[in-house]
């Protein structure tokens, strides 16, 4: 069994592994070997979520899994059990815990610290690692390729962010410009990792906290919600300082080709214009029905053995989407 609570956790071969395995899910052509039978997959939410928790719902029963749910209110965490003690006693009944803590990264690895249960981190406040996984996924059955795409991230520097930076330099050629608003940028130690995978594989990575002099020619153009799910902003005039970033269609002038992505749950008129999202452009809602067969090839990932896994997968054109 493996964990799976970074994006960084992953080698480049295993990263890839997942996203292909994953694009095959999402095209139908996928081999079906129940990896989950019998196994009992424990889905902890402490905060809202709609694609991540019933994608990995979803993908477990899906591979022959059986579910336990747990809410915010429903483990002792609530009334003061220690998170080391509750790890413990979950590793020995489930055979993988799906957590969404919105907390440090920490508290998951803590529960890594057993050799029995996979802990997948469904975000925390530093990290999503499958969105990123899922987006690349996206992007895998759309283009056929990742190497050599332009992609524009708008918005905040936030825990989406952060995955996508640290898996989109994995791939040779990608560029990766990142506009932020002053204050909300990416974490300074994602961005040094980012930056050095960047120098090792030929991507580039630039961040800048304004939308002036964007170079276009983009392929996508990519935001999320301002309001980070389990986050608030102590400045009263925090909307005034993202109002520029917002995506509206004349982004499109100089990307004409490019599609318009977006990790949901969405505010129209905020982030971005309606006319984008539920435009031509958008492929958002296909994006988040990837987050099952991502989740899928995530929960086959944590529970295969390495040894028995087959070389990494190159990439297979044909596993993108009719246009
Ligand atoms: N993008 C995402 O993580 O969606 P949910 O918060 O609905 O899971």
């Amino acid at each position: 069994m493996r964990h799976l609570i970074s994006i960084d956790d992953l080698t480049d071969a295993e990263l890839r592994r997942i996203v292909h395995r994953g694009a095959e899910f999402s095209a139908g052509s996928a081999r079906r070997p129940a990896p989950l039978d019998g196994q009992v997959v424990g889905v902890y939410f402490a905060k809202t979520s709609t694609r991540t928790r019933t994608a990995f719902s979803s993908g477990a029963l899906r591979l022959g899994g059986s579910l336990i749910a747990y809410g915010p209110g429903d483990l002792q965490l609530n009334t003061g059990e220690t998170t080391e003690d509750t790890g413990r006693v979950l590793s020995g009944m489930l055979d993988v815990l799906v957590a969404r803590t919105a907390g440090p990264e920490a508290e998951l690895r803590g529960w890594a610290q057993q050799n029995t249960m996979s802990v997948v981190n469904a975000m925390t406040a530093g990290e999503h690692p499958t969105q990123a996984l899922t987006d690349l996924t996206t992007l895998l059955r759309h283009f056929g390729r990742i190497e050599g795409l332009r992609i524009l991230y708008a918005g905040e520097g936030n825990n989406t962010a952060a995955a996508l930076a640290l898996a989109l330099t994995r791939f040779p050629g990608v560029h990766l410009e990142i506009r932020t608003p002053p204050g909300y940028g990416l974490a300074g130690t994602v961005a040094h990792r980012a930056r050095a995978r960047a120098a090792r594989t030929g991507a580039t990575l630039v961040e800048r906290h304004d939308m002036d002099e964007l170079p276009g020619g983009y392929d996508v153009i990519y935001t999320t919600r301002w309001q980070t799910t389990g986050t608030s902003k102590p400045d009263p005039g925090w909307r005034d300082t993202f109002a520029p970033f917002q995506i509206t269609p004349a982004l499109w002038a100089t990307s004409p080709r490019a599609v318009f992505m977006h990790d949901l749950p969405a505010h129209r008129g905020e982030e971005v214009a309606a006319e984008v999202l539920d435009g031509p452009h958008s492929i958002a809602f296909a994006q988040a029905t990837n987050k099952m067969h991502s989740a899928m090839a995530v929960l086959e990932f944590v529970r295969t053995p390495a040894k028995a896994e087959e070389p990494a997968a190159a990439p297979d054109r044909t596993l993108a989407a009719a246009r």
